[in-house]
This record gives C-alpha cells, sequence and structure tokens, in this order.
C-alpha cells in the first residue's frame, strides 16, 4: 500500500509539471490555469503552435505529447466534449489521463485543462460519458445537469504490486471545466484480467442505465445500472475478432417508420445489429465491417446529442500516423455520421463526414462529364494540403481509376470489385456501373468514404514536403467523369 500512495504522488506530480509546461508553451486557447508570464520564447512558440510542417489542421491533436482513444464523447449545451487518452507529459503512450476539448462546431477544438489524473487506483484508460438528465446519480447540485464520466482506473504500473483493473465514476456540475471523482468507487469491482472500456448509454423503457465493457479476449459483458453507483451483470457476449472499447447505441433504421436498432460495436469498428429487450442484446447480422482503413482505432459515438439534431456521430483514433519531429503525436478521425441502411444484403451501417465540413471549403472547382484519356490529369495545375474531393465516376473498360494525392492513391480496381488506399483495400460492387466517393485530406491523413459511406478508407501518411499534387487518373481505358468537385479547405487555425 505504501507503495501505491508513493507512486500516485510522482503520477500527479508529473501531469502538474506537464500541465505548466504545456501554459509555457502557449496552450493559447486553454480555458485553464493561471499562465506564467510570456516570454519571447514562449510568444514565438505560441505563433508557431499548430503550424508545424505536419500538425494536421481540421482533426484533433493535442497541443503537446501523446493521445489515443477518444473517450467520453458527450454533447451538453451546445459544447461537444472531446475526452481523450493522453499523456500529459510524454510523447509516447502512458501516464494515462483524461486530456479535454471541447467544440461548437466539431472542427474548432479548444483543450482545456487535463479532466481526470491518475491516482491511486492506477492511471485512467477509457470510458465514456453521459449527462444525468434525471439525477440519477444525485450528484447534480444547481441547475446545471451533472456530466458523469465512467471511466477504468487501470491500477497501478508496477512490477512490486499491481492493482487490479475497476470501473470508476467522476462527475462535473459546471459543464464539464471541474472533475470530481466519487468517494464510493470503484462502482464495478475486478471481473477479470484488464477489463475495461466502459460505454454507458440511457435505456429508456427501463429507465436503466446499460454499460457495454471489454472484459478479456473477444469477450464482452452488458450490466445495468439504476443510478450509475450500482451494477448488475445482464450477460456476456462473445464477439470474433474483436477486443476492446465497446459502443452500444440504438440508431434507427432508415425507411422503416421509426423502426429502431441497436448496434454494438467493437475498437476496430467491428459491429452488430440486433435488438435489446434492456436485459439481453441479440444480434441480427454475422459481424460487419464499414471502415477497411489501417489507421481508424477505438471509434466512440457521442452520448445526448439532441432529438432535434439526431444524428449518431462518431470519432476515431487514427492509430499509427507518424509526425517525426513533431511536438504532438497522433490524431482523431474526422467526425463521421452513422446511419443504418436496409441494403439488399441486409442492415449495413454508413458512415460519411459529418457536413460541419462544408464550414471549412474555399472556393471550389468543378467538373462534368468528362472521357478521361489514360495518361490525362484534369487536376494538373491544381496544388494543396486540404481537401474535400467529392466525385462519381463510370470505369467502363478500365482496369483502375483514381486518384493520386500527393503521390498516395486511392483507387478503384475494377476486375477485383476493390477499393485501395495505403495498401488496405474494401470491397466494393459497382452500382449501376458507377462509383461515388468523397474523400477528405489533410496534412497527415487520406480519409476515402465510398457509396455514401458503405465503406470507409482512414489512412494516415507523411506527406512529402516537395510535392502537393493532385492527379486523376484512368488505367487501361477511358473512364466517364460524371462529376468532380474539389473544395480547398480553410486551416480551423488562424
Ligand atoms: C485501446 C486501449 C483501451 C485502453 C486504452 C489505454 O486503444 O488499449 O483498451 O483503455 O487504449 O490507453
Amino acid at each position: 500500500m505504501r507503495y501505491c500512495f508513493k507512486a500516485r504522488s510522482v503520477l500527479v506530480g508529473i501531469s502538474l509539471v506537464a500541465g505548466l509546461a504545456a501554459g509555457a508553451m502557449g496552450v493559447s486557447h486553454a480555458e485553464s490555469t493561471p499562465a506564467p508570464a510570456v516570454t519571447d520564447e514562449g510568444k514565438n512558440a505560441m505563433a508557431q503552435l499548430y503550424h508545424e510542417a505536419l500538425r494536421p489542421q481540421f482533426h484533433f491533436t493535442a497541443a503537446k505529447n501523446w493521445l489515443n482513444d477518444p473517450n467520453g464523447l458527450v454533447y451538453y449545451k451546445g459544447e461537444y466534449h472531446l475526452f481523450f487518452q493522453h499523456n500529459p507529459s510524454g510523447i509516447d503512450w502512458g501516464n494515462m489521463t483524461w486530456g479535454h476539448a471541447i467544440s461548437t462546431d466539431l472542427l474548432h477544438w479548444k483543450q482545456l485543462p487535463n479532466a481526470i489524473e491518475p491516482d491511486q487506483m492506477g492511471t485512467i484508460y477509457s470510458g465514456s460519458a453521459v449527462v444525468d438528465e434525471n439525477n440519477t446519480a444525485g450528484f447534480q447540485k444547481g441547475d446545471e445537469k451533472t456530466l458523469v464520466a465512467i471511466y477504468t482506473a487501470a491500477g497501478l504500473p508496477s512490477d512490486i504490486s499491481k492493482e487490479p483493473f475497476v470501473q470508476c465514476i467522476a462527475t462535473s456540475n459546471d459543464r464539464g471545466r471541474t472533475w470530481a471523482k466519487y468517494e464510493g468507487n470503484p462502482v464495478l469491482p475486478f471481473i477479470v484480467d484488464a477489463n475495461r472500456d466502459p460505454k454507458v448509454v440511457w435505456h429508456e423503457p427501463t429507465k436503466k442505465w446499460v454499460m457495454a465493457l471489454f472484459l478479456d479476449g473477444c469477450r464482452y459483458g452488458f450490466f445495468s445500472s439504476p443510478d450509475l453507483k450500482q451494477w448488475t451483470l445482464l450477460h456476456d457476449m462473445n464477439v470474433p475478432e474483436c477486443g476492446e472499447c465497446p459502443d452500444f447505441f440504438e440508431i434507427p433504421l432508415a425507411g422503416a417508420n421509426g423502426e429502431k436498432k441497436w448496434v454494438f460495436t467493437a475498437a476496430n469498428g467491428r459491429y452488430l445489429v440486433g435488438s435489446f429487450d434492456g436485459q439481453r442484446f441479440t444480434s441480427e447480422t454475422p459481424v460487419l465491417q464499414v471502415e477497411y482503413g489501417a489507421n481508424c482505432y477505438a471509434v466512440q459515438t457521442y452520448s445526448d446529442i439532441p432529438e432535434s439534431d439526431g444524428r449518431r456521430i462518431q470519432i476515431g483514433w487514427m492509430r499509427d500516423g507518424k509526425y517525426p519531429g513533431m511536438p504532438f503525436n497522433q490524431q482523431m478521425s474526422f467526425p463521421c455520421e452513422l446511419k443504418l441502411l436496409d441494403t439488399p444484403q441486409g442492415m449495413r451501417l454508413t458512415k460519411t463526414p459529418v457536413r460541419e465540413i462544408e464550414l471549412l471549403h474555399k472556393e471550389g472547382r468543378e467538373w462534368n462529364e468528362l472521357a478521361l484519356q489514360p495518361g490525362e490529369n484534369p487536376l494538373a495545375g491544381l496544388e494543396g494540403e486540404l481537401w474535400d474531393i467529392r466525385m462519381e465516376i463510370e470505369p467502363g473498360e478500365a482496369t483502375e481509376a483514381g486518384i493520386k494525392i500527393r503521390g498516395q492513391a486511392a483507387s478503384y480496381h475494377v476486375k477485383e470489385k476493390t477499393l485501395t488506399c495505403q495498401g488496405s483495400s474494401a470491397p466494393l460492387e459497382l452500382s449501376e456501373g458507377r462509383i461515388q466517393l468523397q474523400i477528405l485530406v489533410d496534412r497527415a491523413s487520406i480519409e476515402v468514404f465510398a457509396k455514401g459511406g458503405q465503406a470507409a478508407l482512414s489512412s494516415c501518411f507523411l506527406p512529402p514536403a516537395d510535392d502537393q499534387r493532385l492527379e486523376l487518373y484512368a488505367v487501361g481505358a477511358p473512364v466517364r467523369v460524371i462529376s468532380l468537385e474539389a473544395y480547398p479547405l480553410h486551416s480551423v487555425w488562424p
């Protein structure tokens, strides 16, 4: 026990120092602890932060240091909260803490002080957050609803002693600005192995909270609670080729007269669609996949999006991106809207960038009805780092067609019926001989969405400094370009 307390003060010490260092480095947007006096060196650093050569310009990154999973995605009073797995004091994974940022438009993020820091129960692993609308947990003090974060306390990294992984809660009564850990933690004791990543959702018919929790291997558990403090196991479930970070939510089935389905997703984005009666989730599909890219992981959707909006918005961690020489490491995916369609093959999720991307559009270029010959490039002369490109093409007799972005191809291979980007492929049938694509390009990532989001390929890349070209190309035979729109994008950073 003595060892635990010693380790605790070391961890807390590290994160406080890191907080101050972040201030000195000019986290100018942080609504945070008083900043130390800014030196000339500090001012230069401020001017440069967010404009470094590999800094994503419309994807979320931490001002400094490491991030991984999005956590606690919750909307409250006009603000999207994005908590994230963060190492406040290092460029690599470690000292897991919940970093925090907010946005009113899913584009411009303002990083706030870290929300939940390590303690004697361990570092703070992934989890979720909800608005306790009916004050079921009894933490509400004034008029503001309580935000409740449900997270994993991940034991202490030590050879000598290791606390077990347990599930805890923390609450905020000031719109997420400050957080207090519940004194009765843990709310869910150790079950097995490295059980972790609680995702909580309100189930209106039974007036209970429901938690999906990763247990071990490919196994997840479902629990229910009247008050976020006492949890009862409902059942467990094996989901082949999946692990970590479950999400669980209800979504309307498009065109089905208001009928809703429940969707379970895993860290790698694989998902099941089925029904849930408050006791048991029953899958009605095999394990499905919408995301095929190399760099999308730990996906989570927003809780408490108002009914008037009604969207199901998902963010993932673009795992394994490389940012040599940068003060930050790793980025989030662009927020996407999920929909559930009833297709001839069965129920399928689609995933497309949220419409807010259009707020970043600069004046675009548009082409219609081009006959693209092999060797031609209608985009020759266009250069840039940030794009939203939309197109519909008919490959006809061509063997391959696509677009090269700074030398990286997003291509459709006709015989193989695959869409490929950065070495990853998605199976994709043409629709009436055509393929429709939307491609978001940032400094270090390319996200491709095909056929209204029925397949997505999210990938990170290291752009060549001396090549900002775009190339639309056809191989083997002419390709009909029905429409092509290319919008350069504004950076979210002034
Ligand atoms: C997924 C994950 C989670 C865990 C967190 C730790 O990337 O391994 O299971 O909670 O990262 O940072």
